[in-house]
């Protein structure tokens, strides 16, 4: 079982759908801690019912990135996290905290990668036109948004979209997705070659995670 830090700065939806998967079995790990930098953030609430223990590390208590970072990797070592999530977590990561778990921090965004980095990258995909946008979850390296790619699900961009619905649509398929590549990283099923992520499955084991990943379910 690997101990895992969930970092977060809001309401925590996709944070709850990893706990979920912990506790349902489907991914072999324990949550050691849940981090906010935003005190009050939903999300803490929603982690302590659920009998996780939480932290505040407020960031506008610090001086530098640097410093605040520090505090956070101190907090995750005592609580023993062997992986990091960044889930809703809105602060850049310093070359110290990426240096401290390396290849070890997850992240998910709300977009196909490497297309849309950055923030409102819903409306980003509606502005351009796209007609798939998606999600993906990567492995956290020293550029925003950038490193290897873990796992990616594909959703349509449907005519009359706002950044509301597609950020909603989207949202289900994170749920899913940010379980199942922390599943991989738990089962030491990733190897990182430069830029590159390799899974180490089957090629039928592979297309059976795909497929589950694109089931519409509606
Ligand atoms: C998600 O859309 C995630 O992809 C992005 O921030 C949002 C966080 O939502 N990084 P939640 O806090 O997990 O509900």
């Amino acid at each position: 079982m690997k101990r895992v830090g969930i970092l977060i700065s809001g309401r925590g939806s996709n944070m709850v759908a990893l706990l979920k998967a912990m506790e349902r079995g489907e991914v072999p790990a324990r949550c050691a801690l849940v981090l906010s930098n935003v005190p009050g953030a939903p999300g803490l609430a929603s982690a302590a019912e659920r009998g996780v223990p939480t932290a505040v590390v407020d960031h506008k208590l610090s001086a530098t990135r640097e410093e605040h970072d520090a505090k956070v990797i101190a907090r995750l070592r005592e609580a023993g996290a062997e992986i990091v999530c960044l889930a809703g977590y809105m602060r850049l990561l310093s070359p110290l905290f990426v240096r401290a778990f390396p290849d070890r921090i997850l992240n998910i965004h709300p977009a196909l990668l490497p297309a849309f980095p950055g923030l409102h990258v819903q409306r980003k995909a509606i502005e351009h036109g796209a007609r798939f946008s998606g999600c993906t979850v990567h492995i956290v390296d020293e550029e925003c948004d950038h490193g290897p790619i873990l796992l990616q699900a594909v959703v349509p961009v449907m005519p009359g979209d706002t950044e509301e619905s597609l950020s909603a649509r989207i949202l289900r398929y994170e749920h899913r997705t940010y379980p199942a590549a922390l599943r991989l990283m738990c089962e030491e099923k990733v190897v990182i070659e430069e830029r590159r992520a390799r899974l180490l499955l089957s090629c039928e084991e592979y297309t059976q995670l795909v497929s589950a990943l694109m089931d519409r379910g509606d």
